[in-house]
């Protein structure tokens, strides 16, 4: 089963391929056109509107919230029902210290606003918040994806995990190329999605 998609592609792994292609392709010119510095950081229009230039060669959902509820590993992501207000309340947590910032990622991450390609748009999300309220990012390149990924399934019942793991990572680079690219690596995780919904295994 394959997540519906703009070019017709009805093969998992060939979708995967042309998925992380074009988004990274899109990644790019996303810091290139400066389009990054118009956002408001911290904002769900900024999450949202990363995701659309990501994913909208891709996915019909791009920037849009999406409509079945999902889970991974054993983490239900926010119910459809209550989407919009935990992005109303998640836009609203402060984010001038570090901690702050993290805890706001980590809100974010267990809303999941949209329906695949969250990681990805969320990482750089939270850089662009990093990045104007403390003048740094995350060399995404000093973080260990398997780390990463066991800090951010506990992340939900405590953050100081993916609050160490980021911070030995932080750095001053906030206009290096290669450093935000790193961010934007597919591969973070490669388990599929439960819908709980319909309970099918995308
Ligand atoms: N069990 C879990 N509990 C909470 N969060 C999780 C869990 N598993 C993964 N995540 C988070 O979800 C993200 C993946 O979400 P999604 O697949 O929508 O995004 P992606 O951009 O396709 O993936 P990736 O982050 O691998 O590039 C991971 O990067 C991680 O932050
Ligand atoms: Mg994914």
């Amino acid at each position: 089963m394959v997540l519906e998609n703009k070019l017709g592609i009805t093969d998992s792994s060939e979708l995967a391929r042309q998925e992380e292609k074009i988004s990274k392709k899109k990644a790019l010119e996303l810091f290139e056109k400066g389009i990054l510095d118009s956002l408001e950081a911290g904002t769900f229009d900024a999450l949202a509107k990363i995701h659309k230039h990501l994913f909208d060669e891709i996915y019909y959902f791009a920037g849009e919230i999406r409509n079945v509820n999902i889970a991974k590993g054993n983490f239900r992501f926010a119910p459809v029902m209550y989407l919009k207000q935990a992005l109303e309340h998640i836009e609203q947590m402060p984010q001038s210290t570090y901690e702050e910032i993290i805890a706001k990622y980590v809100e974010m991450n267990a809303a999941h606003p949209f329906r695949e390609g969250n990681g990805r748009a969320t990482r750089i999300w939270l850089d662009l918040i990093l990045k104007k309220e403390l003048s740094k990012v995350v060399d995404w390149s000093k973080v260990d994806k398997d780390d990463y990924l066991l800090a951010m399934e506990r992340s939900p019942i405590k953050d100081i995990e993916i609050r160490e793991l980021l911070k030995q990572a932080l750095t001053t680079g906030i206009n290096d190329r290669e450093v935000y690219m790193k961010g934007i690596d597919a591969s973070y995780n490669y388990e599929g999605y439960f819908t709980y919904k319909t309970g099918e295994l995308k």
